[in-house]
């Protein structure tokens, strides 16, 4: 029961990492107010919540609603935690074909987003005497192949941001810190593909058997893997952790895949290969 008599704020709390987040700060003890886009998925993590979840529609690329979020929380009785998740693909340009807008929009929802969340969250929290904000990077801010070259800018620009937001904050007694996701099964996949109902589950199950092999932990990463990362970062066992992030990545950037998985050749098996 770390977060007992504790209040947060999760932004993309109906869906993914973003509830299971909810869920576990909720069963360790916080009231949790979860913004999102998708009203249908939200009420219904809040009627199933036994009160402990409220939601309020949340759009993350509009200030105004962000600012409304914090304001909901902090008038309900304060804000401790916020967790800066929401997210999508965005465009999935390459860097020679995207127009601005699609950059613009990209960089709105994954990065102006969770700088935002900070902005207007950080007074209500020095209010408090102080806390902890989390905020969801990816492994594709550390290198490239992982997901679009937008996305992954946004990303890595969302580790920098809780480096400074960390620097900032430290005279309010607030903890910046970021996760980094790896593959987890989750929704976003097929949502950047525009699927839905039947085909977005066998889509999804293809997801999962492909995600048990994209790393060596050998089965698919689940958003309970992120929640208890960022449930630990925004506890006070993380007291003395600031302007950092953990990699949740079941091992992805270890190194090249020939260095864990048999069936891939390293450079060594290719040379004795063409020697032989
Ligand atoms: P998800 O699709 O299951 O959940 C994302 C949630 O964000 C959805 O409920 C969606 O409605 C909400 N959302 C999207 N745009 C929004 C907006 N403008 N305003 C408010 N809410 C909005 O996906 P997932 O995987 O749980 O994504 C959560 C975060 O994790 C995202 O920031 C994503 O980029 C990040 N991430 C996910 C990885 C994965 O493999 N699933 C890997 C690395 C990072």
């Amino acid at each position: 029961m770390r977060f007992q008599g504790k209040r947060a704020v999760v932004t993309g709390g109906a869906s993914g990492i973003g509830r299971a987040t909810a869920l576990r700060l909720a069963e360790e003890g916080a009231e949790v107010l979860v913004g999102d886009l998708d009203v249908a998925g939200g009420q219904a993590l809040a009627e199933t919540s036994n009160g402990r979840i409220r939601f309020q529609r949340t759009d993350v690329t509009q200030a105004a609603e962000i600012e409304a979020l914090m304001a909901a929380a902090d008038a309900a009785g304060g804000l401790d935690v916020v967790f800066n998740n929401a997210g999508a693909a965005g465009s999935r340009d390459k860097i020679d074909e995207i127009s601005p807008d699609d950059w613009d929009r990209t960089m709105a929802l994954l990065l102006r987003s969770v700088a935002l969340g900070i902005r207007y969250a950080a007074p209500l929290i020095a209010k408090r005497g102080g806390g902890a904000i989390v905020n969801t990077s990816s492994v594709s801010a550390l290198g490239s192949g992982y997901a679009p070259t937008a996305y992954s800018t946004a990303k890595a620009g969302v580790l920098h941001l809780t480096k400074m937001a960390a620097a900032d904050l430290a005279r309010h007694k607030i903890r910046v810190n970021a996760v980094v996701p790896g593959f987890i099964t989750t929704n976003i996949f097929t949502s950047a593909l525009g699927l839905e109902g039947a085909v977005r589950d066998q889509a999804n199950a293809m997801i999962a058997a492909t995600a048990a092999k994209a790393q060596p932990v050998q089965r698919a990463g689940r958003p309970e893997d992120i929640a208890a990362a960022v449930a630990f970062l925004a506890s006070e066992e993380a007291a003395f952790v600031t302007g950092t992030h953990i990699l949740v990545d079941g091992g992805m950037l270890i190194g090249t895949r020939a260095s864990w998985d048999e069936q891939v050749p390293g450079l060594f098996d290719a040379l004795q290969a063409a020697s032989a």
